[in-house]
């Protein structure tokens, strides 16, 4: 039994930041050994301009190569009916299109306000139901932005409402910069329940300044049960400054399951597979259980 969903985004999140391009094949092969460790949901790349974001160019071939494991449901992150149509044909399960609450976040990301953001997800909605794809909806900066500061809770509610309007099944509140804290998203998550269920909310935490697994537990408390996380805790918006890691998948399965809350998660498997990341991507990863070990893992007395 799983009693929270851990949602994998490193294969699009993580990578999306990287300034080392990851050979299509290092790509196809991470997703293939993730799609084996029990996740229900993987974030595979986007459908966004190459020039915008270099390292996720080869989409559409990573989409077609990738072993599919009917459990999982693959996601492709879109921001403009171009990208619809190319997840499509891509044959992704579900179209993620992601708005920010902040104005100017939303122009730096998207070069396009907020309102024209959703003109163009009418479109993409309509394309996705038709070829019975699943929706979801990502409202970035929801916890703050980092040109713009706090943002209105009022105006992030609104958006969940438009994304239901819209007949999103999934909403997402992404915290891109790491600004959450723990009784902001109490609150938040509170508000939001109220809207959607646990089964359609997914909280997105950034551990910019530490508080990603704090924020966890609050939306946990909160009644939220999904969650996105990258494995070894890469990730960061190229369009947000100073942005850094999505929290770490196995060390957020490691706290679940220290909790006894299951996550259907191969923990081994998964700390091997961040034990890998610094060679695929050339530099150290933030992940902290795969140093330090799980908690069972004890040490020789020193005698
Ligand atoms: N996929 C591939 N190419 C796309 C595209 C898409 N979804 N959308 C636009 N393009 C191409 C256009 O065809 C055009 O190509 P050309 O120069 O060869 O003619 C070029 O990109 C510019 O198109 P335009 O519609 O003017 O886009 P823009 O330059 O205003 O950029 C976005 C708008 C949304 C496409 C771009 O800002 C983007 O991809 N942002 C995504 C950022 C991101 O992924 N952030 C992190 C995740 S939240
Ligand atoms: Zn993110």
């Amino acid at each position: 039994m799983t009693d929270v969903y851990l949602q994998e985004v490193c294969p699009r999140d993580g990578l999306q930041i990287e300034s080392v391009i990851l050979p299509t094949d290092d790509k196809v092969r991470l997703i293939d050994s993730l799609s084996q460790t029990g996740f229900s949901r993987i974030e595979v790349s986007s459908f966004v301009s190459p020039k915008a974001v270099p390292a996720l160019a080869d989409a559409a071939e990573v989409f077609a190569r990738i072993t599919r494991v009917p459990s999982v449901t693959y996601v492709a992150l879109v921001p403009n009916r171009k990208g619809a149509e190319r997840a499509i044909e891509a044959e992704a399960d579900e179209l993620n299109m992601v708005a920010s609450v902040s104005r100017t976040h939303n122009l730096a990301n998207m070069r396009m306000t907020t309102e024209e953001s959703f003109l163009g997800f009418s479109q993409i909605a309509r394309l996705t139901l038709d070829a019975k794809r699943l929706l979801n909806g990502t409202i970035a900066t929801a916890f703050g932005c980092p040109f713009e500061g706090a943002q209105s809770e009022v105006e992030v509610l609104e958006l969940v409402g438009r994304y239901r309007e819209l007949g999103c099944t999934g909403i997402t509140l992404a915290d891109t910069t790491g600004m959450a804290n723990p009784r902001q998203v109490t609150r938040l998550v509170g508000a939001a329940l109220s809207l959607v269920g646990p089964e359609a909310l997914t909280l997105h935490f950034h551990n910019t300044r530490g508080l990603g697994l704090a924020n966890v537990v609050a939306a946990f408390q909160a009644g939220a049960r999904r969650f996105d996380a990258a494995l070894g805790g890469l990730g960061g918006c190229p369009f947000a400054p100073g942005a850094s890691g999505n929290i770490a998948t196995e060390d957020t399965a490691a706290m679940f399951e220290e909790m006894g809350v299951p996550t259907g998660l191969d923990l081994r498997t998964l700390l091997s597979l961040s034990h890998g990341l610094p060679t695929l991507v050339g530099h150290d990863v933030p992940g902290q259980v795969v140093k330090a070990g799980l908690v069972g893992d004890l040490h020789p007395a020193p005698i």
